[in-house]
């Protein structure tokens, strides 16, 4: 049964199921003929009402960058989480450790702190530490971890040849949105850098912003790629930590229209979701989301910016044109506003959050929760 969105409330971010398990398929098609390490990196995407339905295809693992996460990965996937955090406190170190089966460090100063606590616990924990090869093919200085100045990973010229004891991974992140061939020259970069470092290592860590769920992806070269480095390093296992993949283009964010506005020939259609609240990298990245039943800004049809209802001059974006002029009450469909949205979400303005909910295509439209005033009041006091 095709998702019907008459079924679902506004506002409301939506999962397709089959979207989803469509995505699981093809990352586990390239765990396995990769033979590597896949695991979910919660910041892009933690709805944890699904996490059965991903350990279904063998997905046991993810990447925390928070106490928050780590707990999450403990609690829902039953899991101790691979957790990469930039500069952990004390505070935080302690309870995140306890929950991690790997720890990466962003530094050597974080580690020469951190590591102690690790070899005095009865727990096994791995230890890596996270490098930075200098090198990216991401544009936008927002999303490049490599960016001049970066404060994200140490560089080659503040390793010496000797990892120091106890070190027993590497992990480089350097990609967003990326495809096989952005990671083929990222890692020629990290091997010109600290090939020389892993024979000392059992793991490399190749971070996320792998989008191999991209219809133009070229899983091929990606296994062929993953499969080469590892027979060059039998001994390591390789894992990859991407996000956006696992929920790339798998549901959508149901708004509608509260009012129509004019002001000097331009149209706004106000909702009731908000970008600054509810689709943040939209305004950041910046980048125009796909509206289902639009076409780009065309003349001689109906055409709008589309609002949101925070009071943030910005929260809008233009334009998209319609084959009908829009009316109050009307459906609005953002695409693929899964990843990096639930993660990112904020009550800027005290405005309604959206409900979450998932579209089977057998049992149709479950909602799975809903936001009142106690979850704007308790984020504040
Ligand atoms: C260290 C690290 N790992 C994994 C990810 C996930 O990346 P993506 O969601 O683009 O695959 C990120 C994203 O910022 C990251 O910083």
């Amino acid at each position: 049964m095709p998702i019907d969105f008459s079924k679902i409330p506004s506002p409301c971010y939506v999962i397709d199921e089959a979207l989803l398990r469509g995505n699981l398929e093809i990352i586990k098609d390239v765990r396995d003929k990769a033979g590597i390490e896949i695991i979910l990196a919660l910041k892009g995407f933690a709805m944890w009402s699904v996490f059965p339905i991903i350990k279904e295809y063998g997905f046991n693992y993810a990447t925390a960058s928070s106490y928050n996460e780590a707990r999450l990965a403990h609690e829902e996937m039953g899991t101790f989480a691979y957790t990469y955090c930039p500069a952990f406190s004390e505070t935080d170190f302690e309870r995140t450790a306890k929950l991690s089966s790997h720890i990466t460090f962003n530094s050597l100063s974080q580690f020469e702190k951190f590591y102690p606590q690790i070899k005095n616990s009865n727990k096994k924990i791995s230890v890596g530490l996270r490098v930075n090869p200098e090198f990216s093919e991401i544009k936008t200085l927002l999303y490049n971890p490599c960016a001049p100045g970066t404060r994200l990973g140490i560089t080659a010229s503040n390793l010496k040849d000797k990892l120091p004891n106890g070190v027993e991974g590497l992990h480089f992140h350097a990609l967003c949105e990326s495809n096989s061939y952005d990671l083929e020259k990222t890692l020629a970069a990290f091997e010109k850098n600290f090939g020389h470092l892993l024979s000392q290592v059992k793991w490399v860590n190749m971070g996320g912003g792998h989008l191999m769920t991209r219809k133009d992806y070229d899983r091929e070269h990606l296994i062929g790629l993953l499969t080469n480095f590892k027979n060059r390093y039998p001994h390591l296992q390789v894992i990859l930590e991407p996000g956006a993949a696992f929920a790339w283009q798998t549901g959508y964010l149901i708004a509608s229209v509260l009012d129509i506005v004019e002001n000097s020939g331009i149209k706004t259609a106000m909702l009731d979701v908000s970008f600054t609240a509810h689709m943040p990298d939209c305004l950041e990245m910046p980048y125009k989301p796909l509206v289902l039943n639009t076409v780009d800004e065309e003349p001689g049809k109906p055409t709008y910016r589309l609002g949101g209802n925070s009071c943030l001059s910005g929260d809008y974006m233009g334009n998209w044109s319609f084959d009908h002029e829009l009316g109050i009450g009307e459906k609005i469909i953002f695409n693929d506003m899964i990843h990096y949205t639930m993660v990112k979400t904020s009550t800027f303005n005290g405005v309604q959050h959206p409900s979450i909910g998932i579209w089977s295509d057998k049992t149709g439209f479950r909602s799975i929760r809903k936001f009142g005033y106690e979850d704007y009041k308790n984020r504040l006091s």
